[in-house]
């Protein structure tokens, strides 16, 4: 796409198709769903749908793909405050329907709620639609290098790069957490659809060794070249480095 913004509307618009197909033959439609500046747009969008064009989102039932660990829900970091901001307080969601990894487990409760987190998404009938943003060391959630194709929900160690990326919402690198609740590349890889959005100049190395390079886990989100149905959206600067 020429720009993020176009992208975002068509991203939008594709999910708002699959919510209203679904509310048409009676079914709930099952988003896991990203946060970050990658994705915001998309949820002005939605937030604009469900306003002016009668969206409705009862249908839907989400589930986010990460938290930081610790994390009070309430912080200014949270992605239970952001996904609120961005999406959730502006349009007709069931609160029962939501689900963010929680960053107030007890340590010795986290093992157990990844694997609930699991059955969660089983129970729902499994994941419909993800979005995805990538990081710059190619983490899809946070799901850093290292991580293999059949990890699932766990508590993670998050990369030096990812913690300096996330220094500036944190006031300094030093209060950006050192862990986090992710779901794992194996979860990803069983929604049905997969949309990946990168933006900006910054992303180009990494959407290039992601779509291009050799499957690995030392680049997570190349595991997505295995799955059948993944739309990779860029904007002109993030595709800069793709082989024409
Ligand atoms: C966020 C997430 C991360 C981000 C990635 C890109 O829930 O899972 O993988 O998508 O770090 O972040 P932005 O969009 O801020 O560049």
């Amino acid at each position: 796409y020429a720009d993020s913004e176009l992208a975002s509307a068509a991203v939008a618009g594709q999910i708002a198709e699959l919510i209203r197909a679904r509310a048409a033959e009676g079914q709930p439609c099952v988003l896991g769903l990203a946060t970050g500046s990658s994705p915001t747009r998309v949820y002005e969008e939605l937030v604009r749908l469900h306003r002016e064009d009668g969206l409705s989102f009862q249908n839907v039932i989400s589930f986010n793909l990460d938290e930081y660990y610790p994390m009070q829900p309430d912080s200014l970091q949270s992605y239970v405050r952001f996904m609120r901001e961005y999406l959730f307080d502006h349009v007709d969601i069931k609160p029962e329907n939501v689900h963010i990894p929680d960053g107030t487990v007890p340590p010795e409760q986290v093992a157990e709620f990844c694997r609930r987190y699991e059955e969660q998404i089983r129970e729902a009938g499994g994941i419909d639609l993800q979005l995805l943003g990538i990081g710059r060391t190619g983490h899809i959630g946070f799901n850093e290098p290292g991580s293999g194709p059949v990890s699932r929900t766990r508590l993670i160690t998050l990369d030096h790069v990812t913690r300096t990326d996330a220094a500036s919402d944190f006031y300094g690198e030093e209060n950006v957490p050192r862990r986090a609740l992710t779901m794992g590349v194996g979860t990803i890889l069983e929604a049905q659809k997969i949309v990946l959005m990168a933006w900006g100049e910054g992303k180009a190395a990494v959407v290039k060794r992601m779509v291009e390079g050799e499957v690995s886990d030392s680049v997570p989100a190349t595991y997505l070249q295995r799955h059948p149905a993944v739309q990779v959206v860029l904007d002109e600067a993030a595709g800069a480095e793709l082989t024409p």
